[in-house]
């Protein structure tokens, strides 16, 4: 079993010191830690700093997944994390996970996350095995196309008309950029289609969505709405499942059973 050498004194958020330097600490310990949250991503890589990629890419995987989806079965956890991996694992998306990591770690993050939602939505939905790799992998690099607007992306302060309506142009970029990569039609649909609505009032006015599309659709939403971003401060779940229903009641924007399921993944019963 491998282990890692601390290389300084790591105190947990309680104010615990959870390694000293110097101890020899289980890789699969600081896994488990990991994996229920006792420990923080950035605590995982300071006690392990020899740790390879692939090991800091599985680590963040089943990190994010503790912290986003709190409230899943572990059966659901444990499977979300076996997709995910799969999915990560092919050649064509490691490369856009790297080049959205190096172009904007915040939007790398931030499609981890939308993939883990949309995946455990789509277990509970019953996805086919096909349905749940388009979803993971569409997540994955739905904001793809963003890595063409870095400046507008990561900008401090809110977008102007004239700035929103240029992002917008995200989806395109990245439909093209899968197709050229590629991706699966499938795949780079949802680059294309994961702002468009139900009702039709999406960015492009389209309706009529694959179920793949709305499942990322709705992470996508959630995780936007609870991200605090330099121009906002992110709003709490109960208030964006909230929010996301009385918009599904209003403008029928979302599949209600996939509201249904977000909530019960991430909120207590
Ligand atoms: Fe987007
Ligand atoms: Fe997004």
């Amino acid at each position: 079993m491998k282990k890692a050498i601390v290389e300084h004194d790591v105190v947990n958020s309680q104010g615990v010191l959870f390694a000293a330097k110097g101890e020899s600490v289980n890789q699969q310990r600081l896994e488990d830690l990991l994996s229920r949250g006792e420990i923080s991503f950035e605590e995982y890589v300071e006690c392990n700093p020899n740790a390879t990629e692939a090991e800091m890419a599985k680590a963040f995987i089943s990190y994010s997944i503790g912290k986003t989806i709190p409230f899943a079965p572990e059966t659901i956890k444990h499977e979300v994390m076996e997709i995910l991996e799969q999915v990560s694992d092919e050649n064509n998306v490691a490369e856009m996970v790297g080049c959205l990591e190096r172009r904007s770690l915040w939007s790398y993050e931030h499609s981890m996350r939308v993939a883990i939602i949309a995946a455990a939505i789509g277990k509970k939905m019953n996805f086919s095995d096909d349905e749940l790799i388009v979803a993971a992998e569409g997540s994955i690099v739905h904001d793809v196309g963003k890595i063409f607007f870095v400046n507008l992306v990561e900008k401090h302060g809110t977008l102007t008309q004239e700035e929103y309506k240029i992002i917008k142009e995200h989806t395109k970029a990245g439909y093209r950029f899968l197709k050229g990569a590629g991706f699966k039609e499938e795949v780079a649909n949802i680059a294309l289609l994961h702002h468009e609505r139900r009702n039709g009032n999406g960015y492009w006015g389209l309706s009529d969505l694959p179920r793949t599309v709305e499942a990322v659709g709705i992470a996508d939403s959630i995780d936007a709405m609870m991200a605090a971003r330099p121009y906002k401060n992110g709003i709490d779940i109960n208030k964006v499942i909230g929010q996301l229903t009385e918009e599904y009641r209003i403008n029928n924007s979302y599949d209600p059973d996939m509201l249904i399921e977000a909530r019960k993944l991430m909120l207590l019963p």
